[in-house]
Order: structure tokens, then C-alpha cells, then sequence
């Protein structure tokens, strides 16, 4: 029997874009890969730990605290630990709606085919598309973090490496807009300063870049030992925040602690939705759901305790942070910004443990941008297998068997990004990004409760409807919070790029998806009215 066509176009193309993907059907083909169940309670906590803990705590903690350099944000003070709980509160509510899908789904791909199995085509790649966001732009903000670390770790060298090692021009280590505001800062007419090409002004992060195409080659090549890698830098990062901690509250004025909210809730609230970024990660071992042994049983554990063990870590260290050095009143110095533990140890001449974090720190962000690069490609990999970009991305390495084309188009993508993002806008966006597909998580919770209530859930989010509708208000609330305390250059161009990059998402959907996935659609159609003309002409 034929479906009886409505008349109007445009509801058939809604219906189209609300088209969902089968559930059992999906779960089936998962189950048919056949990838390696290895992954125990324990393997999940550090694997969580690994995505997790990077440059939002090595890095941007420094603006969360004494807010941004060029006054579009205002600090938290040594109020930042209020705001690492509050950010937590946000994620807590999502990561219980990541597990129960993750339980519920196990398939790769996280939000991304969760939001497929419920609210349809055209909502899965915007949320695709929306994920880029978080791990791509976010790899972009971490390989930016690691830049300034390494330079900060070089200096500890300055004795015996070349002068220009150690200090290179600003142009080689920053994308345009930061290479002209620390230019100006300094008062260096930046036009000479920078060198131009054919009129065009030459600024690259160069050891961004370098550390990008080091990822990228690593990860075409295949990440056989990538959890006993992520152990043993889990191991050193965890390491030395815990030597920060311990050494740094022997150096603790408590007269920095007041004020002690100098920004009041605008303060508290917009450092909460800075380091919000430190949390992001947690989401990823959702992604991992099929190589779990017992999925039911440990991704719930996995997800929340790594978010538990990072709120104890985190609020440490915001304590001991602020305490160690003012973050209100007097004119910050840069140090703070860029690599904030290492710059109050040596604030406080304890090069050796300076040193000693920006080598944990770099060991830090190395995991992270590993876990952000694959979590990247993963998710486009499903995308191409939904025929939302092209099938050429699906191609695997014939020795590596790694997907290659698509490893190196985000290494690519991630190069390009850091000629013109900075630390800053980067992570801001990737923020929006990933508050946008946190809320979409609590949302399909919500519709998959009334529309399939009867399907097997090993773990259930408590207080259905309210805590995943806290979590909408919660990251919602935040997100809007920002948009309208936020002033300034930095934040209105992170804001008019998410608007952007949602209506190219869209325009995309429109002149490619859409299209090749009614292709697909009319194909699949032919090929099985050909096989029941075949079975008819057999059975006459
Ligand atoms: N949470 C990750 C970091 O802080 C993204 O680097």
C-alpha cells in the first residue's frame, strides 16, 4: 500500500526533516560492528578524567577569576569556587540525561544519535553540527592553551636556550586580533611590527599549529594504546594539581580572599559560565557506550564520578589559586592569564614546581585535544554514514584502518581556526555549543519518556520531568546570562559566530542533506520494489 501523499510540499519536506532514525534498528547495527568490550568502571572514571581536566583548569581559570584582560567579562574573584559548583550543578542534571540514553542507546555517536532516535533528521545535524562546535572549536581553544604553556615552560630554560627560542615574535605565537591587541598593549605600532605578505599580515600560532599536525598524525595512524596512554597522563596531570594544591596553600594570604565576590552574582555567574569549558568532556565517554562491558552498570558511575572527582579537584584548586594570588584591584599580570598555576608558583619563586606543572599541564592538554580530535571525527564519521556529508569522508586507511580523509579535514579545520580564533573566543563558543547540545539531551529525555516510555531503561534520571528540565534551565539560564553580561569585542564575536555557524549549519542541511538523503531515500524505495517484482515474478 502506498502512504497517501499530502498536497502541500512543504509539509511533505517537514516531514522529511522530522524523519527519525529506528532505535532497535540502530542499536542492531551496532551490535554487529562487534568493537571490543573492555572498558570497566574504573577504565571509564580515568578516561573521563582524561577529556576532562585541560586547559579550562591550566589555562582559563585565570579569566574566570579575574575576568577578561580587555573588560568584556567580569571576575569571580576567590568566589571562582561558587562558581566551579554552580557549572558542576549545570552538568550534573545533563550528565543524567547522558546516562540514561548511554544506558538506554548504547551506539556511538552521544547526542548526536540520540537526538536522531528522537526529534529527527534535520534536528540530528544541527546537533551534529552543533557538536563541532564543542570538539573541533574546542580543540582549537586547547591547542591555543597549549601554545601559551609551552612558552611559559621555555622560559624556565631562558639560560641556556636561544633568546629567540624562548621570546619569539609575538606574530609566530598568535593569530591576528591577539597579535595586534598585545602589540597595542605594549604600545608597538603593530603595522610594523607584523610582517606582510603580498599586503596580507602574517600571524600564525606556530607551536599550535606544529602540536595539531602531531595529533592529527598520531590519530591517522590509530590509537591502539590510547587508554593506557590517557592513564598515564591522567596519572601526571592529576599529579601535579595535587603538588600545586599541597605546596601552593603554605603560600595562601588569606587577605586575597576578600573581597571576596569583588563582581557580586555578575561576577560568580559569568565565571561559572567561563568554566563551564574546564567540565566539557564528561559528555565524550557517552560516545564510548558500545565498547563498555557492563554499559547498564558503570557508564552512569563512570560519568558521574569523573564530574565528582573533577567539582573536588577544581574547587581546590580555585581555593588555593585565589588565595596565592589577587584577582581583583591591583593590575593583574598577564602571567595569570595564560598558564595561572605555573605563574603563582614562580610568583612565589618555586620554579622547579612551576616547571614541573607546565610539563603536567602540557602532558594535560595533550590528552584532551587527543580525546576532542577523536571525538570529533567520530561524530562526523556517523554524520557521513547518515549521508549528511559526503561518503568519501567514510574511507578507512587501507594499513591504518583508521578514517583518514576525515582525521586529517579536522586537523585541517583545526590549523585554519587558530589563524583566526584566539584562547578566548574559542572556548567561548565552544561553550554555546556545548550548552546548546546538553539542553537538547534534557529535551529528548523528556519526549522519549511520553513517545517510547515502555523501552528498558537500566538507569533512569530521578525526579523526571524536573531535573532534566533544572538542566535545561540551568545551561539555558547560563548561556543567556553570558550573551547579555558579556561586553566587548571577545564576546560579541564568539555570540555572532554561533549565530553564524547555526545558519550556515542550516544552509548546508538545506543544499546538501536534505537532498542526498532523499537520494538515499528514493534508492532504498527501488531496490526493494525491484526484490518484490523479483519474489512476484518467482511465485506466478
Ligand atoms: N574540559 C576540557 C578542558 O578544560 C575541554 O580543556
Amino acid at each position: 500500500m502506498t502512504e497517501k501523499k499530502s498536497s502541500l510540499p512543504i509539509v511533505q519536506v517537514i516531514k522529511k526533516m522530522l524523519t527519525l532514525k529506528n532505535l532497535d534498528d540502530a542499536i542492531a547495527s551496532s551490535q554487529k560492528g562487534g568493537l571490543e568490550k573492555t572498558l570497566g568502571v574504573w577504565d571509564l572514571i580515568i578516561l573521563g578524567v582524561g577529556a576532562i581536566i585541560g586547559s579550562g583548569i591550566f589555562a582559563i581559570v585565570g579569566i574566570a577569576a579575574a575576568g577578561s584582560p580587555d573588560g568584556s567579562s567580569p571576575g569571580a574573584g576567590p568566589a571562582l569556587a561558587i562558581s566551579m559548583v554552580i557549572a558542576a550543578i549545570a552538568c550534573v542534571f545533563s550528565a543524567l540525561c547522558y546516562s540514561e540514553f548511554a544506558t538506554m542507546i548504547p551506539v556511538a555517536g552521544g547526542a548526536y544519535a540520540y537526538t536522531f532516535a528522537t526529534l529527527g533528521e534535520f534536528a540530528a545535524w544541527i546537533i551534529g553540527w552543533i557538536l563541532m562546535l564543542e570538539y573541533a572549536i574546542g580543540f582549537i581553544a586547547v591547542a591555543c592553551a597549549w601554545t601559551n604553556h609551552f612558552l611559559q615552560f621555555i622560559k624556565g630554560f631562558s639560560s641556556v636556550l636561544p633568546a629567540w627560542f624562548v621570546n619569539p615574535p609575538l606574530w609566530l605565537v598568535n593569530d591576528y586580533r591577539s597579535a595586534v591587541s598585545a602589540y597595542q598593549s605594549m604600545g608597538v605600532d603593530y603595522h610594523s611590527a607584523i610582517p606582510h605578505f603580498a599586503g596580507i599580515p602574517f600571524c600564525i600560532n606556530l607551536p599550535a599549529i606544529i602540536m595539531i599536525a602531531i595529533i592529527t598524525a598520531i590519530l591517522v595512524k590509530g590509537t591502539k594504546d590510547s587508554a593506557k596512554m590517557a592513564g598515564i597522563m591522567v596519572a601526571v596531570k592529576l599529579g601535579v594539581i595535587a603538588l600545586f594544591v599541597l605546596t601552593g596553600m603554605f603560600y595562601i594570604r588569606p587577605e586575597n580572599w576578600t573581597p571576596f565576590a569583588p563582581n557580586g552574582f555578575e561576577g560568580v555567574f559569568m565565571g561559572a559560565f567561563i568554566i563551564f569549558f574546564a567540565y566539557i568532556g564528561f559528555d565524550a565517554l557517552a560516545t564510548a557506550a558500545e565498547e563498555c562491558k557492563n554499559p547498564q552498570r558503570d557508564l552512569p558511575i563512570g560519568i558521574l564520578g569523573s564530574l565528582v572527582v573533577t567539582t573536588i579537584v577544581y574547587v581546590l584548586v580555585a581555593l588555593v589559586l585565589t588565595g596565592m594570588q589577587p584577582t581583583s584591584g591591583t593590575a593583574i599580570p598577564e602571567g595569570l592569564f595564560k598558564a595561572p598555576m605555573a605563574f603563582a608558583m614562580t610568583a612565589v619563586h618555586q620554579n622547579w614546581i612551576a616547571g614541573l606543572i607546565s610539563i603536567g599541564s602540557l602532558a594535560g592538554l595533550t590528552s584532551v585535544l587527543l580525546v576532542m580530535h577523536m571525538a570529533a571525527t567520530r561524530v562526523l564519521y556517523a554524520m557521513s554514514r547518515d549521508h549528511f556529508i559526503p561518503s568519501v569522508f567514510q574511507k578507512l586507511h587501507p594499513k591504518f584502518n583508521t578514517p583518514h580523509i576525515l582525521t586529517i579535514t579536522v586537523g585541517v579545520v583545526g590549523i585554519l581556526g587558530t589563524l583566526i580564533l584566539d584562547l578566548n573566543v574559542a572556548a567561548s563558543l565552544c561553550n554555546f555549543g556545548t550548552f546548546t547540545s546538553f539542553i537538547i539531551v534534557c529535551v529528548a529525555i523528556l519526549i522519549l519518556r511520553k513517545v517510547d516510555p515502555d523501552r528498558p531503561r537500566p538507569f533512569k534520571v530521578p525526579f523526571c520531568p524536573w531535573f532534566p528540565l533544572a538542566g535545561i534551565a540551568c545551561c539555558g539560564g547560563l548561556m543567556i546570562f553570558s550573551m547579555i553580561v558579556a561586553k566587548g569585542n571577545t564576546a560579541k564575536l564568539s555570540t555572532e559566530m554561533f549565530i553564524v555557524w547555526i545558519i550556515m549549519g542550516a544552509l548546508i542541511y538545506a543544499t546538501y542533506g536534505y537532498g542526498k538523503n532523499r537520494k538515499v531515500e528514493k534508492l532504498a524505495e527501488e531496490k526493494i520494489a525491484i526484490e518484490n517484482e523479483k519474489v512476484e515474478y518467482s511465485t506466478k
